[in-house]
Order: C-alpha cells, then sequence, then structure tokens
C-alpha cells in the first residue's frame, strides 16, 4: 500500500538540506518535512545525551506531524543518537553512517578508507563499527575538520582559503594510500570540488547525502511506503531559530529558494 505522508528530515542545522536536494532528485513525488535545529547547531562538540535529548524531541515533533519516516541527516546525531532513537520510536528510523560506509566499501579496492567529520563523529568511531561489520580487513584513517562547517556556511568553496585549510586537513590521509574518502557530515558535500582537487584524481570521494537518499528511496520501496502521488511533492520547513542569512545559506545547500519557513520552540 502507497503512503502519501512525508519524509522527516533533520539535521542541527541547514547542512541536512544536502540530503534533501538528494531526496528532490531520487523521489520528487514525495513530500519532505525539513527540521534544522539552527538555534543550537553545531552538535559536533557536545555530549552524547545532548545529542539524544535533542534527537528525542525532534524526532516527537516530527512524528507529530505525520512523518512516515525520519531521517537523521546530520552524522553527529547519527553517531550518537541513532540507536537510542531506532530503540524508542516504531517508524523507520534512518541514519547517514550505515549507507555512507556501504558505498565506500562497494567503491574501495584497496580497503583503505579516510574519513572526515566533526570531532563527535570521528571520536564516536561509528563509520569504523559500521565498516568493520561489513568487512574486518578494511583500514580507516579518520580526521576531525571542524573548520569546515563555518567554510560551508559562510559560503567560502573555492579558493586559496579553503584550498589551504582542506590540504592541511587531508595531507596527512593523502599519504596513507587511501583510495575512498567518506564524507561524514552533512556541509562537505558543498566542498567537493575543493576536496577532489586536494586528494586528486585518485581517490573517490563518498557523499552521504546521495547515497542517503538511495538508501531510503530502496527501504520505503521496500516497506511499500514510496508514495503514489504522480505531482512533484510538497516541502514544509521547520526551524529552531531563524538565522539572519537564512535564505542566503539554504540557497547555498538546496540550489533554489526556500519559501515556507516556520519558526519552533521545541522546549
Ligand atoms: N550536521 C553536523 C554533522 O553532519 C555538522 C554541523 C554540526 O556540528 O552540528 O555532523
Amino acid at each position: 500500500m502507497a503512503s502519501p505522508q512525508p519524509i522527516a528530515v533533520f539535521d542541527s542545522g541547514l547542512g541536512g538540506l544536502t540530503v534533501v536536494k538528494a531526496l528532490q532528485k531520487n523521489l520528487p513525488n514525495e513530500s519532505i518535512i525539513y527540521f534544522g535545529d539552527t538555534a543550537r547547531v553545531p552538535y559536533g562538540n557536545k555530549s552524547q545525551n545532548l545529542i539524544q535529548e535533542y534527537g528525542k524531541e525532534i524526532t516527537e515533533f516530527l512524528i507529530e506531524k505525520g512523518a512516515k519516516t525520519v531521517i537523521v541527516a546530520c552524522n553527529t546525531a547519527s553517531a550518537l543518537a541513532l540507536p537510542f532513537l531506532k530503540k524508542t520510536y516504531n517508524i523507520p528510523m534512518i541514519g547517514v553512517i550505515d549507507p555512507g560506509a556501504e558505498m565506500a566499501y562497494t567503491v574501495t579496492k584497496s580497503k583503505k578508507i579516510g574519513i572526515i567529520g566533526t570531532l563527535a563523529t570521528v571520536q564516536s568511531k561509528a563509520y569504523e563499527t559500521a565498516l568493520q561489520h561489513l568487512d574486518n580487513t578494511i583500514i580507516t584513517i579518520a580526521i576531525a575538520c571542524p573548520l569546515f562547517v563555518p567554510l560551508a556556511e559562510e559560503g567560502w568553496l573555492a579558493g586559496d582559503v579553503p584550498f589551504l585549510i582542506a590540504e592541511t586537513y587531508l595531507s596527512e590521509l593523502v599519504v596513507q594510500d587511501i583510495d575512498t574518502l567518506i564524507l561524514g557530515c552533512t556541509h562537505y558535500p558543498l566542498l567537493i570540488p575543493v576536496l577532489e582537487k586536494v586528494v586528486g584524481n585518485g581517490i573517490r570521494i563518498v557523499d552521504s547525502a546521495e547515497t542517503t537518499a538511495k538508501y531510503t528511496a530502496d527501504l520505503l520501496k521496500e516497506l511499500n511506503l514510496l508514495t503514489d502521488n504522480e505531482t512533484e511533492g510538497k516541502m514544509e520547513n521547520y526551524v529552531t531559530d531563524l538565522p539572519v542569512r537564512f535564505k542566503r545559506v539554504a540557497r547555498r545547500f538546496l540550489g533554489r529558494e526556500i519559501n515556507h519557513v516556520s519558526p519552533v520552540h521545541l522546549s
């Protein structure tokens, strides 16, 4: 049976719009609710307890809005809160770690995989654990790249500054002979042109936004939860704070204008 209910996507801020963009490409007729916890971003330096608490509040809000599934687009929240959210709610809760790890496993030949993300994601070792489940001979090297988030939000996506920062962070990875690099943070897909320049042609970049959208499409199909709507789906947006440059930053992530945004007060 088809389901007309929306797919919900949440992130600590606006970075999860990279997942929305990929969903709109793969599943154009699905309606989407986007939730950006803009008042409490960044999650990347917060404790597991706090991130679980935020995840719980947001998931309950989204279920109340009729979500048929919730995508935890934030890598940090996927790493630290998803197992708890999966146990707590009985709708499909989708994270970005497993799809990213599976895609990296599919493309790696040398079985040496680099991972970049926030400090919390790197410290959680969530990608390493997911990759080890797939194949315990895989070698991983993970590096936190905290400056990439403000660069993406400020729109510093090209030129000397992002290049030098990326080169400094990634030099350690490049010399380790990795052949695959997982972008373990919602914001990093915006920096792909710079990252490609730094790592060169020999390293395949895995963007978890795109792989998560494909994973969601497969899962909803398997569960008979795809919509049978034949026109383009609608989009509703909720944020916990309306940042001054909201529209500009949102356009950068989504590649188009966001029109209806409602501020929400959660607790
Ligand atoms: N959304 C976060 C992630 O993907 C990055 C921003 C933050 O630190 O909250 O890990």
